[in-house]
C-alpha cells in the first residue's frame, strides 16, 4: 500500500495543490507545527477540517499566505491607518512564526473565521509550505493537524497517527524547526495585543512598538473588545492523556509508580534512576531546543501507559513564555486537588 506520507518534492507538492483545489485536505509542514490545510475560499473543504479535527465551530482558523503581498486574498484593504501603523514595524518578521489578526474581507467564508469580522493571517517560512502556497491560486486555512485539544504535531508521522485515516496525502518536510505554534497578535485598537504567545518573543514585538511587554501580554479580557481573545485558548489544550505535573518533583517517586520525566537540562545520575522514562530536551537548558522537542517528547511518553509525567519549568520570558503557556494548558486537568479539597 502506498504511504500517505510523501517526501515533499515538486511532484508531491503539485499533487497537494491539485487535491486542495478539488476540496480535499492535506497535511503540510510549517516551521512551527504541521497543519491540516484546506482551500480557505472553499467553505465545504474548510467545514471538513472542523469535522476531521472534532473542532468546535466557534474556534476560527488561521489563513496562510505566500507573502504579505497577497494580504488582499483574506484581509479587507486598505487597512485602517492605525492598524497599518502597527503592522509596518513588524512587516519584516514575515515570513515567520507570527500571525496577525486583521479585518477580514468577504472572499473568506464565515466558517473560517467563525463569523467574526476579523481574520488571522500568517506567512509561513517553511520552504515546502511556501512553495505550496506559491502554486495554489488560493490561500490555505490550516489549523494544527491534531485532534482538537490534543498535542500539536511536529513530524509527518505525528499527523498520520492523529488524522491519517481521513487524509490522502501528508507532505513530509522533516521535523518542525520551532516546534511551538506561531505567536498571534491582534492589531485592533486601542493597541496591539498578544493573543497567544509563540515562537516570536513578545519582548521583540514590544520593542518594535515601543510598548511595555506586560501591557502587550495582559491576560485579562480586552477592556475595549472582550471578543478579541483567541477562542482556541481555553484552559485545557495541547494535553496528553497521562496526568502532567509541572516540576520540580516534590520528593522521591513513590514505590510502584511509573513516572516519566521531561528534563530541560542534564540531570544528576542519581535522580534519573527513579524514572521509568526520561526525555532530555537539551543538555544545557537551551529553550529553542526545549521548544523544538517538547511536543514529540509528550507524545512519546504518553504512549507508555505511565502513571504520571513530571516536566521541568522555565522562566516566562522570551520563548519561555510560550513553553510555559503550553505546559500550563497541558497540565490544567492534572493538578492535584488543593489542600482541603476532595
Ligand atoms: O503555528 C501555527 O499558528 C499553526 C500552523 C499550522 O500555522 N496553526 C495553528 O492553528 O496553531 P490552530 O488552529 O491550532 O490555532 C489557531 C488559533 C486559535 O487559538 C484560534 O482561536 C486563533 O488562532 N484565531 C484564529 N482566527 C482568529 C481571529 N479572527 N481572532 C482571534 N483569534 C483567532
Ligand atoms: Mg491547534
Amino acid at each position: 500500500m502506498k504511504s500517505i506520507i510523501q517526501p515533499a518534492r515538486a511532484p508531491s507538492i503539485w499533487r497537494a495543490a491539485r487535491l486542495l483545489s478539488e476540496g480535499q485536505l492535506v497535511g503540510v509542514p510549517t516551521e512551527t507545527v504541521y497543519g491540516l490545510a484546506a482551500n480557505a475560499w472553499d467553505a465545504a473543504a474548510v467545514s471538513r477540517v472542523f469535522a476531521v479535527k472534532g473542532r468546535p465551530a466557534c474556534n476560527p482558523l488561521i489563513v496562510h499566505l505566500a507573502s504579505l503581498d497577497r494580504l488582499a486574498d483574506a484581509v479587507a484593504l486598505p487597512l485602517p491607518p492605525a492598524q497599518q501603523r502597527w503592522l509596518d514595524p513588524i512587516a519584516d518578521l514575515f515570513p515567520g512564526p507570527l500571525t496577525v489578526v486583521l479585518p477580514r474581507n468577504r472572499r473568506i467564508p464565515d466558517v473560517v473565521t467563525a463569523a467574526r469580522d476579523t481574520v488571522a493571517v500568517r506567512v509561513p517560512a517553511h520552504p515546502v509550505m511556501h512553495r505550496l502556497l506559491r502554486v495554489c491560486p488560493f490561500p490555505l486555512a490550516a489549523p494544527s493537524a491534531n485532534k482538537s485539544a490534543c498535542v500539536s504535531p511536529t513530524t509527518a508521522e505525528h499527523v498520520a497517527e492523529s488524522l491519517g485515516f481521513s487524509l490522502e496525502l501528508i507532505l513530509d518536510g522533516g521535523a518542525c524547526a520551532w516546534g511551538l505554534e506561531s505567536t498571534i497578535v491582534s492589531l485592533a485598537p486601542p493597541q496591539p495585543r498578544v493573543l497567544r504567545p509563540g515562537s516570536v518573543a513578545a519582548e521583540l514585538l514590544a520593542e518594535r512598538w515601543g510598548l511595555a511587554v506586560d501591557l502587550l501580554c495582559d491576560p485579562r479580557p480586552h477592556a475595549a473588545a472582550p471578543s478579541l481573545e483567541a477562542p482556541g485558548m481555553m484552559a485545557l489544550h495541547y494535553a496528553p492523556s497521562t496526568p502532567l505535573q509541572l516540576g520540580p518533583p516534590a520528593g522521591a517517586v513513590p514505590e510502584g509508580q511509573r513516572v516519566g520525566r521531561i528534563a530541560f537540562q542534564r540531570l544528576p545520575a542519581a535522580e534519573t534512576a527513579a524514572y521509568a522514562a526520561l526525555e532530555l530536551l537539551s543538555q544545557t537548558g537551551d529553550l529553542s531546543e526545549v521548544a523544538h522537542g517538547l511536543f514529540a517528547a509528550l507524545r512519546r511518553l504518553d504512549r507508555l501507559g505511565l502513571d504520571r509525567i513530571v516536566c521541568d519549568t522555565c522562566e516566562t520570558t522570551g520563548l519561555g513564555r510560550a513553553i510555559m503557556d503550553r505546559l500550563r494548558r497541558a497540565a490544567a486537568d492534572s493538578q492535584p486537588p488543593a489542600q482541603g479539597e476532595k
